[in-house]
């Protein structure tokens, strides 16, 4: 990784620590549930109703999100426990708040083998804490994983393996905007799904959708408007809105106007959008526009973040095609190419022929918090 990426990373990761250590000072909520050490093994987690015959526990649901993550080609299946009785709060739809207690599991496997369950638990108003548990050859538990991560686990293709992440860069991704819950979202739980997401598991009987969380009433203060359309996309065609989806959850999670790399400019993010404001911040950003970094092999000055009908000369999309450490985009959490996707990418670039028809205004970067905070040098990993 080149220095400067490392550093922009290792920032994300310490405005997320040093948020969570200012909200430890601020003191214990009532409702906060004991903050103990995850357990040592994931069977202790309460994720399985029989720890030998490793039975799911009823009360933890499972669902997929209609855009989810590439990470090498892993399956996953992925849970929630909500507490009993409580309901989230989706008055900002883009930003629902779990209650206290609510508990995440998403377990990975490559070639019909579980690798790694990640989790992660709301223990304050203002705090989650992450785990990650690695699984035995055994495959009959899985213990816990050091805050440094776990490097070699499992080989995805020959001489490539995937590693299990630090904690700094599980919140990398998931610290870096407004909300920790990257899968269980309005638009990830649509049950109006894009046919055309890379990717996409099928929707099972039994997993949570949107509809079925307002049908058991597991949720408040959702706009009407949500219950009768469930959101999508506002894609041109159809490739646009399978793009977009994509570029938001595999980007957004740090490309987004309150990360600490906001001053980029550049936002992947799709935030479903009251219906008089603009939605295609991802469309304002790249179409035309000239980032600080340049294809390298595009003649002087005609490099683009996105280039209509030029993917070559594309830096989103050269980015998200390379592995090389110095510029591979994502920089964390994959060590393939998601062909599938960048596919798909390349032929939305194909077609465009300009910038959008009404580019929507692109306001100045939010100055958060953690965008002000000066860069703190953290040493130790
Ligand atoms: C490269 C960015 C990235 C990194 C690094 C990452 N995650 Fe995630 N994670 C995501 C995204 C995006 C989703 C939602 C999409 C999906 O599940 O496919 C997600 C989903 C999850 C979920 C399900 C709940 C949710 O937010 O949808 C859990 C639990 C989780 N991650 C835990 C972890 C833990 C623990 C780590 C570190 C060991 C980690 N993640 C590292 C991006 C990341
Ligand atoms: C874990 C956080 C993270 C994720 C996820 C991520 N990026 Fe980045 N990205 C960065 C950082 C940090 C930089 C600035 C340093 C650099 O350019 O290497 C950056 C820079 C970029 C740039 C250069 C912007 C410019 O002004 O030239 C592009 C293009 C880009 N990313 C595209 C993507 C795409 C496409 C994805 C998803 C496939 C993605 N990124 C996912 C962290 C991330």
């Amino acid at each position: 990784m080149t220095r400067k990426l490392t550093r922009m990373l290792l920032t994300l990761a310490a405005c997320a620590w040093a948020g969570a250590v200012a909200m430890r000072a601020g003191g214990a909520t009532d409702n906060d549930v004991p903050s103990a050490p995850p357990p040592g093994r994931l069977s202790e987690t309460g994720l399985y109703a029989d720890r030998d015959a490793l039975i799911i526990d009823q009360r933890n649901r499972p669902f997929t999100p209609q855009y989810p993550l590439w990470s090498d080609g892993a399956a996953k299946r992925r849970w929630v426990r909500l507490p009993d009785g409580a309901t989230i709060d989706a008055r900002d739809v883009n930003r629902w708040d779990f209650p206290v207690g609510t508990t995440f599991w998403k377990e990975f496997a490559f070639g019909g083998r579980k690798v790694e369950t990640r989790m992660f638990r709301k223990v304050a108003r203002d705090r989650w804490d992450f785990a990650s548990y690695a699984w035995q050859d055994d495959q009959r538990d899985a213990t816990l994983v050091p805050r440094d991560g776990l490097a070699r686990v499992a080989e995805v293709a020959p001489g490539k393996w995937h590693n299990i992440p630090s904690h700094d860069e599980c919140r990398a991704c998931h610290d870096a905007g407004r909300t920790e819950v990257l899968g269980f979202s309005a638009l990830q739980l649509s049950d109006d799904r894009d046919p055309l997401a890379p990717h996409a598991e099928p929707l099972e009987p039994g997993m949570v959708t949107l509809a079925s969380l307002v049908a058991e009433r597991r949720i408040a203060g959702l706009a009407s408007r949500l219950i009768t359309t469930p959101p999508r996309v506002a894609g041109r065609t159809p490739v646009e809105r399978a793009v977009l989806g994509y570029l938001s959850t595999n980007c957004g999670s740090c490309h987004n106007r309150e990360s600490s790399i906001a001053s980029l400019g550049l936002f992947l993010k799709y935030a479903i959008a009251s219906p008089r404001t603009c939605t295609a911040d991802a469309l304002a950003t790249t179409i035309g526009h000239t980032g600080h970094w340049a294809v390298p092999d595009a003649p002087d000055g005609t490099s683009r973040v996105v280039a209509p009908g030029a993917p070559a000369r594309s830096a989103l999309l050269r980015r998200a095609q390379s592995r090389r450490p110095s510029s591979q985009m994502p920089p964390i959490g994959t060590v393939l190419a998601d062909r599938d996707a960048l596919r798909l990418v390349t032929e939305w670039i194909d077609a465009l022929e300009g910038p959008p028809a009404a580019p929507c205004a692109v306001s100045a970067p939010a100055t958060t918090a953690a965008a002000r905070r000066p860069a703190t040098s953290r040493t130790g990993r």
